[in-house]
């Protein structure tokens, strides 16, 4: 298996917080990877690190072979890695069309590549229908379709989410799920970080555990699942009550 990210030995200290300790992963091409971790574990810097948001104080982040550490965000996103961010920020006051498609512009060889692009990923995202509603009058589950629209309409290799199932109810979910199926499909490698446990154990190949940022856990969702040492850092309600309906 080809890797197209190696995370090496990244420490990331906010003041006395250790939001990273030291961690160290590798992402396979086109494989899909979920990330779990209770709040504050670390996941979102995690994503920071990668997408140079944040400097990290110590390790290396390599994609595709290349020495990323330390890069501004905008190179490293041309470079094919793209992201969804947990507090999202669409322009409120432009239509669902034009919020994809400044973001196809740049992306394409001309205006109507660009148009057409952003047709393609709006109907994917069962957004085309309301490509002329403003950004604000969207719903939460429609944002964050929304965000993904933006993410992927540049064709990104590496998609980078943070828990873009927020707020989406259990039909909602199978939905974007089936969505972020056909994504992956298509070729793109995804990292999901979600604390929708039905979710994440269905759809990941792979699945890594952070807590107080160190990575406790690593496998396939039927093994982590059962990770004593998960089961103990996720005592969640959301972790128990997905044991108790999965238990045969
Ligand atoms: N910019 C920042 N400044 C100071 N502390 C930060 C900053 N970003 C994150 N932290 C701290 O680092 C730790 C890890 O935070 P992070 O946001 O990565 O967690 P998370 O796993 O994404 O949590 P959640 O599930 O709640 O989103 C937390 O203790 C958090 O308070
Ligand atoms: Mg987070």
């Amino acid at each position: 298996m080809k890797t197209i990210l190696k995370v090496e030995n990244v420490t990331k200290r906010f003041g006395g917080v250790i939001a990273l300790n030291n961690v160290s992963v590798d992402v396979y091409e086109k494989e899909f990877l979920g990330i779990i971790g209770p709040n504050g574990s670390g996941k979102t810097t995690l994503f920071n690190v990668i997408t140079g948001f944040i400097k990290p104080d110590k390790g290396r982040i390599i994609y595709m072979d290349k020495d990323i550490t330390g890069m501004p965000p905008y190179k490293i996103a041309r470079l094919g890695v793209a992201r969804t961010f947990q507090i999202m920020k669409p322009l409120e006051n432009l239509s669902v069309y034009d919020n994809v498609l400044i973001y196809a512009l740049p992306r394409s060889k001309d205006v109507d590549e660009a148009r057409d692009k952003t047709e393609k990923v709006l109907s994917l995202l069962d957004l085309w229908s309301r490509r002329d509603v403003l950004a604000k009058d969207l719903n939460a589950v429609e944002k964050r379709r929304l965000e993904l629209a933006r993410a992927i309409v540049g064709d990104p290799k590496l998609l980078l989410l943070d828990e873009v199932l927020a707020g989406h109810s259990p039909a909602e979910i199978d939905k974007t799920l089936a969505i972020l199926k056909k994504i992956h499909e298509s070729g793109v490698t995804i990292m999901m970080i979600e604390h929708v446990m039905r979710a994440i154990m269905k759809i990941s190949e792979r699945v890594i555990v952070l807590n107080y940022g160190n990575v406790i856990a690593e496998g396939p969702p039927e093994k982590i699942s059962k990770d004593p040492k998960v089961i103990e850092a996720y005592l969640g309600e959301g972790f128990k009550k997905y044991l108790e309906t999965n238990k045969t």
